[in-house]
């Protein structure tokens, strides 16, 4: 699968650094999940993880404070671990791997890229900068509420010992130095981003993806076009009407949207394709076509049935079969190439602040599915992708939680 055109080698650690409740883990995952679908095998440390299970998630904020000595051996010994894991992990064939901690002295980040340069791994810094009470606020009360570090405590006390846990952070914090070599800087979720020394394809596009990643929670729903002609006819690709069952579900998508919108204005996203401009009609919205979402080009075998592509083209029909991922169509595309093509795509989603639509079509909901719910790539082309069921996906603290709903037509 193709990912990047300079992705060679080199092992990358992105190191995570900032205060608690700035968004690390949110932004941890979310580039991890992202790095994934494109195809790089990349894995989150997470320090507070080792911590829970090596030392208990239930300890008080006195644990963080910089003056207390058990406190401080015991971070060492749990970010030791986790440091550890990730660089073992890239040894054994990991690319990037992303220590998600508060890395937060300058002493603690100069341990890090000693031991990362001794096995081989280039480090690279992404601090989170938030001075918004309001947003740490709202990162307390939606992500650590909830984390096991406080289960079965009374929320204002969770919040008062959060906040005392920060408080210990800040005497000791330590923003990234240039003297330090390359990171990026996401400062007030991406309002300003500053850039050091960052150089080649892979960190590029990481730096692009952290630039347009907001925060803001809305649900997406993907939905595939009505039946098609070529659906009824059981052939690919092609840019054939909707049948009348398609046209009836796309009555059945408005009636459907008009009870899913909660009277805000949402953003309808369709290929340049008939069938999902046909399915967009009724909607109150008008659609904004894109042809980075029209289906996967089936080359030489556009417009055929299945078993006509098995009678004349056995070998290409083969190759598929064994390997639905990497397999490109003669003069057409593979998944591959679709995922790439996507990319812009899962970039605008990130950026855009509103609920989004996309009716798409059955390849390219795959792929794009495939990001939204971090599957791995190789299980993309087999994703169940029903017509006449619309897929609601709405964003929860790290990821994204599905309803499905099957339309009647
Ligand atoms: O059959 C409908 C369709 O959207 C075709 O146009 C397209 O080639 C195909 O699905 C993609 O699915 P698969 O990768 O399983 O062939």
């Amino acid at each position: 699968m193709p990912t990047f055109a300079s992705s060679n080698n080199q092992k990358l650690a992105l190191v995570m650094v900032g205060l608690p409740a700035r968004g690390k883990s949110y932004i941890a995952r979310k580039l991890a999940r992202y790095l994934r679908w494109r195809g790089i095998e990349t894995r989150v440390c997470n320090v507070g993880m080792y911590r829970r299970e090596l030392v208990g998630a239930q300890v008080s904020h006195d644990f963080f404070d910089p003056n207390n000595p058990e406190g401080l051996a015991d971070r060492m010994r749990v970010a030791r671990l986790a440091l550890d894991d990730m660089l073992r992990w890239l040894e054994l064939g990991g690319q990037i791997g992303i220590l998600d901690a508060t890395n937060s002295t300058r002493e603690r980040r100069a341990w890090i890229t000693k031991a990362c340069a001794e096995r081989g791994a280039k480090v690279v810094f992404i601090e989170t900068i938030c001075n918004d009470h309001a947003v740490i606020d709202r990162n307390v009360r939606e992500t650590k509420l909830h984390s096991p570090d406080y289960v079965g405590v009374e929320p204002d006390a969770a919040v008062r010992d959060f906040l005392a846990r920060i408080a210990h952070y800040e005497r000791a914090y330590q923003t990234v130095e240039d003297d330090e070599g390359m990171y990026v800087k996401v400062i007030d979720e991406g309002k300003k981003v500053i850039v050091h020394e960052i150089d080649g394809d892979v960190l590029s596009r990481v730096v692009f993806f952290l630039m347009n990643l907001r925060t803001k929670r809305r649900p997406l729903w993907l939905v595939r076009h009505g039946e098609s002609i070529f659906n009824v006819e059981d052939r690919i690709g092609g840019d054939s009407e909707l049948s009348p069952r398609g046209h009836a579900f796309a009555r059945s998508l408005a009636a459907f949207m008009q009870t899913r919108r909660n009277d805000e204005p949402i953003s309808v996203w369709t290929s340049q394709l008939k069938r999902t401009i046909q399915t967009a009609q009724n909607l109150r919205e008008q659609p904004v076509s894109h042809r980075a979402l029209d289906e996967i080009d089936a080359g030489i075998c556009d417009g055929l049935t299945y078993s006509e592509v098995r009678r004349r083209y056995p070998d290409e029909f083969a190759a598929r079969s064994k390997d639905k991922l990497n397999y490109r169509y003669p003069r057409g595309e593979s998944y591959g190439d679709v995922i790439q093509r996507l990319d812009p795509v899962i970039i605008e989603i990130e950026r855009h602040e509103r609920p989004i639509l996309i009716i798409g079509h059955q390849g390219i909901l795959r792929a794009l599915y495939a990001y939204l719910m971090d599957t791995p790539p190789r299980e993309c082309p087999h994703l169940p992708m029903p017509l006449h069921t619309v897929l609601e996906l709405t964003p929860n603290a790290y990821g994204c939680t599905e309803r499905r709903f099957p339309l009647a037509c």
